[in-house]
């Protein structure tokens, strides 16, 4: 879908729902990024999400480098729009909870946790490589549960959490590690979009059995900074898991 066609869906969107849109851009270039950021935002998108699917092959780029490109191209289309502008991030970072801090200082309003990077297959008769593109399950959710955890509270960002969210049960766990927002894409794919009624029915049983009035009364109280034993986001939890299994 080219950009034209993107504005002209925004456009469409607004005109059909109540509920805010949030416009995806996804691009290369600083130029590119900014012309269409400001026309997603004239188009009348709500906010915005860099999609930053970059991935560095080069040998000779630093992590820093890569880095500091986030951060520029979070500043560079913060002064750009006036809507708010969240990030979506790969899980590849050698300091995530560092970078999320950068980004927020950056000036992003949002960060989105994870991008899933897909990673393509061999073809071996054809001697090719193939695209790959496999829905996702609940188990890519606990990467996601892990950095929010983690991540909460050292950011003014709101967290989201995309990746793995395929029932209400996963809802409620995003939001109890610090997210805001939970997202369903591989879910309402398979299920189609009226599963968003099956999710918030089972959402507001799961609630009522459990005495909950609000969601935000459970956002982050399992984060790390909320639960008796931070280390279970940590370095301990690796010795335990490991003992876990053989205790089994
Ligand atoms: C068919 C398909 C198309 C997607 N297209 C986009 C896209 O254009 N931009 C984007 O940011 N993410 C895209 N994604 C990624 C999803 O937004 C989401 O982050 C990812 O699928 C993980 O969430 P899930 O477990 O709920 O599927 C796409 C995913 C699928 C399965």
């Amino acid at each position: 879908m080219g950009p034209d066609a993107y504005l002209a869906h925004i456009v469409k969107c607004k005109q059909a729902v109540g509920i805010p849109v949030i416009a995806s851009l996804n691009g290369t270039t600083k130029g590119g990024w900014m012309r269409y950021a400001r026309q997603m935002e004239q188009a009348g998108a709500d906010a915005l999400e860099l999609n930053i699917y970059y991935i560095p092959a080069d040998p000779d780029v630093t992590g820093e480098q890569v880095e500091q490109r986030y951060v520029d191209l979070i500043k560079a289309i913060k002064a750009e729009v006036s809507i708010p502008v969240a990030v979506k991030l790969g899980p590849y970072f050698s300091s995530m909870a560092n970078v999320a801090k950068k980004l927020d200082a950056a000036g992003a309003d949002g960060l989105v946790l994870f991008n899933r990077f897909y990673q393509p297959d061999y073809d071996l008769e054809a001697l090719e490589v193939v695209p790959n593109l496999i829905l996702s399950n609940s188990h890519e959710l606990l990467l996601r549960l892990h950095w929010i955890a983690v991540v909460y509270g050292s950011v003014k960002a709101d967290l989201a959490l995309t990746g793995g969210v395929h029932s209400a049960t996963d809802v409620v766990k995003a939001m109890m590690a610090g997210a805001r927002i939970a997202m369903m894409t591989s879910a309402l794919l398979k299920r189609g979009i009226s599963y968003l009624d099956t999710m918030t029915t089972e959402l507001l049983i799961w609630m009522g059995e459990h005495e909950y009035d609000s969601i935000k009364q459970m956002q982050g109280s399992m984060s790390r900074m909320s639960v008796p034993q931070p280390n279970a986001f940590e370095r301990a939890n690796y010795m335990k898991v490991l003992s876990s299994y053989a205790m089994r």
